[in-house]
């Protein structure tokens, strides 16, 4: 899977994109980075790629020239247009349906935009999907973009080791993940739930589901709700999470 990125800050991404799992997957060829960086295709003197609003205001907006001419650079030669996402803070939320949508893509192109904001024109003309990774505001879209290129790779067949599969994720089945445990058996006088050490699968799988419930009840009330109207909760899932509003009624909310 390739991944362009148009940014100012070529330099960013590049050094996330070498560590870690991502960093494994670039080496073994699974998934491409290619960083564009926006301003060599200023045809300023002095390299700018920005100017004033028109009509006043604070701050400057990037031009849509050099964007322009680096998105014809990536997509030269290209007989399909990739999906080209553009980080902003007034786009759609990214979650995990989102991220295993666009795992399915041989190509995305990533536009980070900065200062005040992107002229408008070089939006409606290249960019298919706005997205934001939360309410909140940041300085640029280079840290959404990696944030982006993380969730979507890891979801790339390949990507993680199959110690490491994605299918037990918090979020892939609605529900927050269990709590885990290794070695010592006792830390700080903590014991490891007995359960765990019993080699007893059954008993360990049930455990686990009903942590997951309980943790997703007391954390996210909200996605709990999501799992229960499509039907992802079984009768067995049901009858625990009633006893567990028996016991504390009104907790998780
Ligand atoms: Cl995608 N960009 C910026 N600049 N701020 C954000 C964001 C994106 N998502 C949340 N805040």
């Amino acid at each position: 899977m390739i991944f362009d990125v148009m940014t100012l800050f070529p330099e960013m991404i590049d050094y996330c994109m070498h560590e870690s799992v991502i960093g494994r997957a670039v080496k073994k060829g699974i998934i491409t980075v290619n960083c564009f960086n926006i301003r060599d295709y200023s045809t300023d003197r002095h390299r700018h790629v920005d100017d004033y609003p028109y009509g006043g205001g604070a701050g400057m907006v990037m031009q849509p020239g050099p964007i322009y001419d680096c998105y014809a650079d990536i997509m030269a030669g290209k007989e399909t247009k990739p999906r080209v996402v553009y980080l902003t803070p007034q786009g759609r939320i990214f979650d995990q349906p989102l991220a295993n949508e666009l795992a399915r893509e041989e190509e995305i192109i990533f536009l980070c935009g900065h200062y005040e904001g992107v002229d408008e024109r070089i939006l409606e003309e290249i960019v298919t999907d706005n997205v934001s990774i939360g309410d909140y505001v940041l300085t640029g879209g280079e840290m959404p973009a990696m944030i982006m290129i993380d969730a979507i790779a890891r979801q790339v067949e390949g990507v993680l080791g199959s110690s490491e599969s994605a299918a037990n994720d918090s979020f892939q089945d609605g529900l927050l993940e269990y709590p885990q445990y290794t070695r010592p058996e006792e830390f700080h006088g903590m014991r490891v739930p007995d359960v765990l050490l019993s080699g007893h699968h059954g008993n360990i799988d049930l455990w686990r589901r009903r942590q997951s419930l309980k943790r997703t009840l007391e954390r996210r009330p909200d996605l709990l709700e999501k799992v229960r109207q499509s039907g992802g909760l079984s009768a067995e899932d049901r009858e625990f999470l009633a006893s567990l509003q028996e016991e504390a009624p009104g907790s998780g909310q």
